[in-house]
Order: C-alpha cells, then structure tokens, then sequence
C-alpha cells in the first residue's frame, strides 16, 4: 500500500527510542521527512545516524528540545517553520499512589505530556490549515480509560490529551487537516524491557514469565494476553498521518490489544 507520504515534512516529539522511534523510522521508510526529538545532542545524534543507516534513502534530521523546560517548545518552533504531520508522542510516567503523588508531580507530568503537544499544536495547526493539508496525532494510553491506581496522574494527562484532540478536530471543520488520537496498550519500548529485566531478577523469574504474569494478574483485560511491539503503534500512527485516512477526524485509534473494554 502507499501510504503516500513521500516529501511530507514529519515532527515526531520523544523519537529517539521506544514508540516514537518505531514511527520516525516507518514515517522514513514511507519517504517522509522526519525530525526526530530528545532531550539531548547525543541521543538526537544516535537516533538520526541509526536511522540513517536503516533508511539510507530518507531525509533525516534532528532537534534537541527537552519539554521539562517551558521555554523548550518555543525555541523548537522557532527553529522550524512548519510541518506537514506532527506526532505529539513526548510522554513521561511515574508509577506512585495518589497519596504520595506531590503537587511538583502532576504539574512535571502535565507539563511533558499535555503542554509539549498544546504549544507544539498552537503553533503548527493554524500553518497546517493555511497550507491546506496537515496531521496531528496525539499519542495517548490505555491508562487514559483503564486509570491504574498507581498511575492517576500520568492517566490523567493522557485523558486531557484525548480532549485537546478532539477540540481541535473541530476547529479543522472543511478542510483537509485532520487531529486524531491513538490509544497504545501496554507496549514493549526499552522502560518496558527495563522493567521486566528488573522484575525477572527480583523475582527470580525469566522474562517472559514476569511478562505473562502481568497479563495474568494486572492487565487482565487485555484480549491480546503480550506486549505490543512499539512496531505495531507506529502502523496505527502511520496510518492516521497519511491522506489515506482522510474520512477519521476527531478520532481515538485504539492500538491497546483489546484492553480498554466497551464497543467505542
Ligand atoms: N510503552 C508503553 O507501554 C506505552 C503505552 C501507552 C502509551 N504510551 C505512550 O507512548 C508514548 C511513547 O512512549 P514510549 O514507551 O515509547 O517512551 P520511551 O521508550 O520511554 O521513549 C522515551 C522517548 O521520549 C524522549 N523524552 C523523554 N522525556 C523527554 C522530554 N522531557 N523532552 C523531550 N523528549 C523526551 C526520550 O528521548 P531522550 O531520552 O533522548 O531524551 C525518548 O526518545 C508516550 O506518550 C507514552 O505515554 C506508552
């Protein structure tokens, strides 16, 4: 299939690993060019090298912008003029009860998660509608409707992202810019191996066996019963980036394995 992408200018933030990464590298493979984000020079640089080599045809660069820092999203727009598709993916965690959750928490949570993707939006969508055509994808999670207890406020972040989409969904009304959201399910990036690593050796356990054990007794809605691979997130977001998806506005692209229950 051609998903039609070639030449199309692609921002995707926190893309130096993980899911992020998995996008760029299927965006490149499409013929986009892609913008790769992290935090540092050195992660940028590894990331667009290793890119580089795996797409040896695509137009790859990279910007350091660390979304912690409130004035990172306005350097970085200042930097680059527009784009065609931005994948707001930038996403942090910390796993902590409610009550041991300070205040410093939720706003660092909300800063990352929820502000990168606003600034980024505020800047890009109005060059986006002026230039005719545009894609912005929000990368939320499962969490945004499953809201583990120990992750109230990270869920709460990727539930405010589903709104910020959907609103500026409406805003495109008659034109040919579309703002969806894709919902991951628990997915296999490189905290996701940490952790396994970590927990088969605190457990005494291989791998694999921690990894069916959490299927087993903590994701247990899950129809898929494993981790998704970051790969198979970045299908869902390629999809949404292309023209080909141009009837799905305003949408949320579940990509959880069947975990988040209900026919919506
Ligand atoms: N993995 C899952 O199970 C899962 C499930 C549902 C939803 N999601 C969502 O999917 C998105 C990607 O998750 P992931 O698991 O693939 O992430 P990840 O593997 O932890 O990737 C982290 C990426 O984000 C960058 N990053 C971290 N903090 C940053 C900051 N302050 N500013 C700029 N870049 C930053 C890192 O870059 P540097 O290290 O180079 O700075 C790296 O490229 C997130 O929004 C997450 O909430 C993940």
């Amino acid at each position: 299939m051609d998903y039609q992408l070639r030449n199309r200018t692609a921002l995707i933030t926190g893309s130096t690993s993980g899911i992020g990464f998995a996008t760029a590298e299927l965006l490149a493979r499409e013929g986009a060019n892609v913008i790769v984000n992290g935090r540092t020079k050195e992660s940028v640089a590894e990331a667009t090298e290793a890119l580089k080599n795996r797409v040896p045809s695509a137009a790859i660069t990279g910007i350091v912008a660390d979304f912690n820092d409130r004035e990172a999203a306005a350097a970085l727009i200042a930097e680059i003029d527009a784009v065609d598709i931005l994948v707001n993916n930038v996403g942090v965690f910390t796993s902590q009860s409610f009550a041991e959750t300070p205040d410093v928490d939720w706003y660092k949570l909300f800063e990352v998660n929820v502000m990168s993707g606003v600034r980024l939006s505020r800047a890009f969508l109005p060059k986006m509608l002026a230039q005719g055509w545009g894609r912005i994808i929000f990368i939320s999670s499962e969490c945004a409707q499953l809201v583990p207890e120990d992750l109230i406020a990270y869920s709460m972040t990727k539930a405010a992202m589903l709104s910020i989409a959907r609103g500026l969904a409406q805003t495109t009304k008659g034109t040919s810019v579309t703002v969806n959201s894709v919902m991951p399910g628990s997915t296999l990036s490189a905290g996701a191996e940490r952790f396994l690593k970590e927990q088969a050796v605190k457990q005494n356990k291989s791998e694999e066996a921690v990894a069916s054990d959490f299927f087993k007794n903590v994701r247990t809605t899950s129809l898929l019963g494993r981790f998704t691979s970051t790969e198979e997130i970045a299908q869902a977001v390629v999809y949404l980036a292309s023209p080909i998806s141009s009837a799905t506005n305003g949408s949320v692209l579940k990509a959880d394995g069947g975990s988040v229950p209900g026919i919506m």
